[in-house]
């Protein structure tokens, strides 16, 4: 690790991370707009004079990740939604990574039961010298206890200063990758569970987006949005309503053209919805933590 690693505000992102999650639960109800939720559950953090590490997910049902919001937004939470909230917060380059499931059908405690329950597994095995594959077999194990299947394409994750997916790819199954945790290393393992195939694949919704690059663009209002993605996102995840929020000045498609001209000069990388394959339910807990030499210990606390 980086020898000038500094611990104190990692815990800090961690600990207003969960405290966001907590509030999620007072603003995901039924009849509440998803827009209305994501807008209050980022400000609980920016109001705390924290950042976003990315923008806040939330995904329905068979969707697995990466659903947030579109500007116009009309979709409101129903006690038909199974809600997966994944959020973290910033401060300089030190990145929180946290998620929970919120169950308004009432229908669906063993599934999120599963999530968690694997989570814990997983997090009990977690030290220095752990072999990733290991904590993939647990989580694996747990979920074929209670009936479901985890999924096999997402995973946890290394998270270092500037990068919330480092190093390492923690899986939710026995991938026989014998990579080892090490001493002092930030990770997040987030077991997802479903009662689908196991797998998910990019589903329409694309609202989340990170600049990877910078390209000579043609179009000057291109150019001054590239720079203001930098100026004001860096390299981390944005939404494009925050885009639209904080932009001013520009017109609606003059944003929509630059980020396709810079999508197509591959200046961004995209996030699009992850849904499950074959439509099944789907329910995420994610913890982080510092991996010590024998054992860890949460942030996200
Ligand atoms: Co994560």
């Amino acid at each position: 690790m980086e020898d000038e690693y500094d611990y104190d505000a990692m815990k800090e992102v961690g600990k207003v991370s969960y405290e966001a999650l907590q509030h999620a639960r007072s603003v995901v109800k039924p009849g509440v707009k998803l827009l209305d939720a994501a807008r209050v559950i980022e400000a609980f953090i920016m109001e705390r004079g924290f950042g976003m590490a990315f923008p806040v997910n939330l995904s329905l049902n068979s969707q697995a990740a990466h659903y947030t919001p579109a500007i116009d937004d009309t979709a409101v939470f129903t006690d038909n939604d199974v809600v997966k909230v994944d959020l973290g917060a910033r401060k300089g380059a030190y990145l929180g990574d946290c998620a929970m499931t919120i169950d308004l059908t009432g229908g669906q405690a063993k599934l999120i039961e599963a999530s968690e329950e694997a989570l814990e597994e997983a997090i009990s095995m977690v030290k220095a010298g752990r072999k990733v594959c290991e904590i993939g077999a647990a989580v694996e194990k747990v979920a074929g206890a209670k009936g479901f299947r985890p999924i096999r394409n997402l995973g946890g994750h290394g998270v270092s200063r500037e990068d919330l997916h480092a190093r390492i790819f923690i899986p939710n199954y026995d991938n026989g990758d014998e990579t080892a945790l090490e001493e002092g290393e930030v990770i997040a393992i987030e077991p997802f569970m479903t009662d689908g195939e196991g797998r998910v694949k990019d589903g329409a919704s694309l609202q989340i987006y990170q600049k990877v690059g910078s390209p000579a663009a043609r179009l000057a209002s291109t150019r001054v949005i590239a720079d203001f993605i930098d100026a004001k996102y860096s390299t981390y995840p944005f939404a494009l309503r925050w885009l639209f929020r904080d932009i001013g000045g520009q017109t609606e498609f003059t944003v929509l053209r630059a980020i396709a001209d810079l999508s197509a000069a591959d200046a961004l990388d995209r996030f699009p919805v992850l849904v499950e394959r074959r439509g099944g339910m789907v329910a995420q807990a994610e913890k982080e933590m510092i991996v010590e030499k024998d054992g860890c210990s949460v942030i996200t606390a």
